[in-house]
């Protein structure tokens, strides 16, 4: 028996909560640069006050592209355990700015060498399916063959499932598949991170997600996939000639399915998000005129432990101290 260690995702959610208190801030504004920037700062803070000696993996481009959390920025104090670090302080940017639902703030963590590198990829085509349904599933299936399979496996018909698509132009024909295949969609303009927590998540009404999205979110994605369990299934999918031929010059091999083992290769993983805009999976940040309130979702992978954190934040007390300005 061994007596309990630190559970770094108890740091973390305070890391997503300080991101979507100060980010909550822009809701609705029209200003997704400036929304992006509360959070990455005070997601920033957070981070360094943790004893880690983090590496972000997964950023927001590089060092010279974006005065962001950028790939290669060493976070936390130094000490303690290496890891990497896979970030979106606001995952949904045009979300928050036009106050849809869904955006929220995601971190994970895990050993120092164990998080795929997503190098120049941009996009990936993805599905995720929940743990009942994980070994069923596979990705160059036809989608109703796909979707008979999980509603096997969820003990449904499939006209109960519900499909998490991105509203975009290129899924028209995944879209229309669905539709054939008679399940029904939830589309949404952006967030696919949310859309895959939802497909894992018991609470959600959601079961599947399907499309092609972010790369580096389908690696967040898989931190959480890994904690909660369920199944990625994913492959690189170059939007542009310019991304196809920086994977192929990377070496990248653009038939290889990627699963949730291979983007994130241990159990040893924490994940963290904080809902900002408020929706129905994580309800966001309400600011009570003293303070605020915040819904999260923290998780470990190696424990299975998985926890749902409503916390009230008191901003006269917090503002005493906090370089942060949240109120
Ligand atoms: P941002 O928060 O960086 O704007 O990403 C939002 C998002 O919708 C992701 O959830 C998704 O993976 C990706 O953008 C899809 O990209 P695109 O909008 O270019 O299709």
């Amino acid at each position: 028996m061994e007596a309990p260690e630190r559970n770094l995702a108890l740091d973390l959610v305070r890391v997503t909560e300080a991101a979507a208190l100060a980010s909550g801030r822009w809701l609705g504004r029209g200003n997704k640069d400036a929304g992006d920037k509360a959070a990455v700062d005070a997601m920033r803070l957070s981070f360094n006050a943790l004893d880690i000696k983090g590496h972000v993996v997964i950023g927001e481009g590089e060092k010279d592209e974006a005065p962001m959390l950028f790939n290669g920025e060493k976070l936390g104090t130094g000490q303690g355990p290496a890891v990497d670090v896979a970030v979106d302080p606001v995952e949904g940017t045009n979300l928050l700015a036009f106050g849809r639902p869904n955006a929220i703030s995601v971190v994970g963590v895990a050993p120092a060498g164990t998080m795929y590198d997503p190098g120049p990829s941009f996009y990936m085509q993805k599905l995720v399916v929940p743990a009942e349904a994980k070994d069923v599933v596979h990705l160059d299936a036809p989608v109703k063959e796909n979707l008979t399979r999980i509603a096997k496996a969820l003990d449904k018909d499939v006209d109960d499932l519900v499909v998490f698509v991105l509203d975009k132009p290129r899924h028209k024909q995944l879209i229309q598949e669905i539709r054939e295949a008679g399940a029904r969609i939830e589309l949404h303009t952006d967030g696919d991170v949310a859309g895959s927590l939802m497909a894992i998540d018991p609470r959600s009404k959601v079961d599947v997600m399907m499309g092609t999205g972010g790369t580096p979110e389908g690696v967040l994605s898989a931190c959480a996939i890994r904690a909660m369990g369920g199944e990625i299934l994913a492959r690189l999918d170059p939007r542009s000639k310019k991304e196809e031929h920086a994977l192929i010059d990377a070496g990248r091999d653009l038939r290889e399915i990627l699963t949730v083992k291979t983007l994130v290769r241990t159990d040893d993983v924490y994940f963290a998000a904080t809902g900002i805009s408020g929706g129905t999976f994580l309800a966001g940040v309400r600011y009570t005129g003293h303070g605020a309130t915040t819904h999260s979702l923290v998780m470990r992978g190696k424990t299975g432990s998985i926890r749902y954190v409503e916390a009230r934040h008191a901003f006269d007390k917090l503002m005493q101290f906090s370089s942060v300005k949240y109120d």
